[in-house]
């Protein structure tokens, strides 16, 4: 077992090069299963999610080997529905991608009931009812979805909600059928972009994602031969932004998007934070006053991203004032303020919304990681806090952020991963 010990008191200092995006690699991997042929993928993140991908596409037939430090090469010529990787899939909710593709490109498919974080109930209603108006029926039952078509024709689909999920999911179903789909209320997040760039360099014909109406034209088959590069990640980007807000730094954080993260810029320039984006592709973001209170909702994008609400929660706890965040996407994302209070928060959750009663200082504890967001997020505690905490449960962090310590210590933080 591992844990991360940080003693903090450190502002943040530095440079830091974001990675590709964990929630777009683990959606092109599986998209990667419709093509009958070769692919290079770049810029993937060496993370646990995208390791454990990769076992699970080699459990349907594919061939997939790192051809660089962040490069995959993946030959899917021959690939089919296995019942092998069941127990695999069940391991993350991200595995349910490859219903999408596999029923698009074999007509069959199957996965375990997948798992995650427990972020709440997280049905599947809205991805069942995509495959089914295709064309697909789906059963649900012993722990397994089974997805299976004689054929798949084009329709239109309104989402409920604007799922991610649900808007990958259906797209990838698409991508083969015969005629056009339309997903209406379509989420924008920058990965669904990337999913659909990325399947468009292969060969798809998928226009408007990025907006809610996104229109898949169905086409033969994907041949592949190309390579595409993964998106920069948005929410770890993000989390170096806010750990420069808490601890008071100076951060430039290269290899990102500005434009993805403008909800996060608005809100930290709100709290008195300072903000540089002339670069390009690069956002310094540097404090040294103590931010004032704010109220925050998260939203689908481009409305505040709820993978960066545990980490905002942390600046908030300090911040001058009492601050809100309203949780509209998940019911239970609010575990980490229980973690926070032991170092000396004042913060108290109630179902989707917390109040946050700012404090002077937070003091270093024993905590323990909740789930991936939650974890980055006492990380920066960890950073702020005076004397020193450790962080438990740390698999959580490593399923989406890779070299997480190398990357705080090149900052100036004082963190070590420990085994014990
Ligand atoms: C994706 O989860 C991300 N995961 C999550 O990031 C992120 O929090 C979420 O999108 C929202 O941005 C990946 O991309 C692998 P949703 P997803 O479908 O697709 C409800 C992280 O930290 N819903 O957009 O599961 C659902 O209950 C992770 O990287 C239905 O009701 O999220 C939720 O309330 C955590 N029926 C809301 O929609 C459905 O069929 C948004 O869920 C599907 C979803």
């Amino acid at each position: 077992m591992e844990k991360l010990v940080v003693t903090g008191g450190t502002p943040l200092k530095g440079e830091v090069l974001i990675s590709g995006a964990k929630n777009a690699a683990v959606a092109i991997l599986p998209a990667a299963l419709l093509i009958d042929g070769v692919c290079t993928i770049d810029n993937v993140p060496n993370i646990s999610d995208v390791r454990l991908y990769i076992d699970i596409l080699k459990s349907f037939g594919a061939k997939v080997e790192w051809t660089g430090e962040h490069e995959l090469t993946l030959d899917t010529t021959h690939v089919s529905a296995s019942d092998k990787s069941l127990e695999l899939t069940r391991k993350f909710r991200a595995s349910y991608y490859s219903l999408g593709s596999l029923l698009s490109r074999c007509k069959l498919a199957q996965v375990g009931i997948p798992g995650g974080c427990n972020l709440g109930a997280r049905p599947m209603d809205l991805h069942i009812k995509g495959f089914e108006a295709l064309g697909a029926t789906v059963d649900v039952s012993q722990g397994k979805i089974i997805a299976k078509a004689d054929k798949l024709e084009g329709t239109s689909i309104y989402l409920d909600i604007a799922s991610v999920g649900a808007t990958i999911n259906i797209m990838l179903a698409a991508v083969l059928a015969n005629g056009t789909t339309i997903i209406d209320n379509a989420a924008k997040e920058p990965h669904i972009v990337d999913v659909a760039n990325f399947l468009n360099t292969m060969g798809a014909d998928i226009r408007g994602a990025g907006t809610d109406i996104i229109k898949i034209h169905g086409v033969e088959k994907l041949t592949g031969g190309k390579s595409y590069s993964v998106v920069p990640d948005q929410i770890e980007a993000g989390t170096f932004m806010l750990a420069a807000v808490a601890t008071r730094g100076d951060i430039t954080i290269k290899n990102c998007i500005p434009e993805h993260l403008e909800s996060l810029t608005a809100k930290i320039l709100e709290m008195g934070g300072n903000v540089d984006i002339s670069s390009g592709d690069e956002i310094r973001v540097w404090c040294n006053t103590r931010p004032s209170k704010a109220i925050v909702k998260t939203l689908p994008h481009p409305g505040f991203p709820t993978d960066l609400q545990p980490q905002i929660g942390v600046v908030l706890a300090l911040a001058d004032g009492t601050s809100i965040i309203n949780e509209s996407i998940w019911e239970s994302r609010f575990q980490y303020t229980a973690e926070l209070n032991n170092m000396g928060a004042k913060i108290t959750a109630q179902g989707k919304s917390a109040i946050f009663e700012g404090v002077e200082n937070l003091y270093g504890a024993p905590v323990h990681s909740t789930d991936l967001r939650a974890g980055a997020a006492l990380i920066i505690a960890g950073c702020v806090a005076k004397g020193k905490t450790e962080i438990y449960n740390i698999e959580h962090i490593d399923r989406g952020y890779e070299n997480i310590e190398k990357k705080f210590r090149l900052l100036g933080a004082n963190i070590e991963r420990v085994s014990y």
